[in-house]
């Protein structure tokens, strides 16, 4: 059994003082749900008063949206798996299509980041999708293809299974347009065929695969019960303390 992860990527949003608020709340929302596990990754400004506040703890676990993969040195602008370490940060988002389109990353450098987050104990949740284009052009197997075995080459089976593999179709983020959990299911069953070829069936049957893309309070619960969707990146309903509560619940079924 796979346990359910929902992780709210916040992207661009909330100060230190909406940080403080927001988490005041959210534990109090999610004090009895247990058998799913929670991640915030806040952005960097936010790491250092989250994880004072969440002082280790095991419920809710602290992410990054990216980092460098070198440990320190002249790289101005960047943060270095030392530093998210230094905070208790256990995840760290890689690859996400925002960071593929506007920062231009590839999976060259993505699969340089996964294997230093992975030689410094971080758990990377590796972000990969196809864009409205690619899919209207029936290409979204072979782009996930592309971006797994680019983005997790050379990666020993053993490791393998600590990644987390975020599927977001790059159209349905933050246009409230969600995949259905049918075009959603095919696509995890996809990359879990992929992860297969890159290491075993046993070790692709561990990792988790979560879906990104407009997930709501509304929608997560039918895409969560897919046989292949083992969580959730939450942007945009991650915001609001309340609504990401809704949709961690919805991963335990209460
Ligand atoms: P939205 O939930 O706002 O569509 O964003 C999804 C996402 O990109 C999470 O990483």
């Amino acid at each position: 059994m796979r346990k359910k992860i929902i992780a709210a990527n916040w992207k661009m949003n909330m100060t230190v003082a909406e940080t403080v608020s927001y988490l005041e709340s959210f534990r109090t929302n999610v004090e009895a749900v247990n058998g799913v596990e929670i991640v915030i990754a806040p952005p960097f400004t936010a790491i250092a008063k989250l994880s004072e506040l969440l002082g280790g703890s095991q419920k809710i676990s602290l992410g990054a949206q990216n980092m460098y993969f070198e440990m320190s040195g002249a790289f101005t602008g960047e943060i270095s798996p030392a530093m998210l370490r230094e905070l208790f940060v256990r995840f760290v988002i890689l690859g996400h299509s925002e960071r593929r389109q506007i920062f231009g990353e590839t999976d060259a450098l993505i699969n340089k980041k996964v294997h230093t987050a992975l030689a410094c104990g971080l758990k990377p949740i590796v972000c990969v999708g196809e864009t409205l284009e690619e899919r209207d052009a029936g290409r979204e197997t072979e782009i996930l293809t592309t971006q797994l075995r680019g983005s997790l080459a050379g990666v020993p089976a053993e490791k393998i299974s600590s990644i987390v593999i975020a599927y977001e179709p790059v159209w349905a983020i933050g246009t409230g347009r969600n995949a259905t959990p049918e075009q959603a299911q095919d696509a995890h069953a996809h990359v879990r065929k992929v992860l297969a070829e890159i290491s075993d069936a046993e070790t692709a049957n561990k990792v988790r695969i979560q879906y990104g893309g407009s997930v709501k309070p509304a929608n997560a619960a039918v895409l969560l019960s897919q046989p292949d969707i083992d969580g959730a990146l939450v942007g945009g309903a991650s915001l609001e303390a309340h609504g990401f509560s809704e949709i961690v619940k919805a991963a335990v079924g209460k």
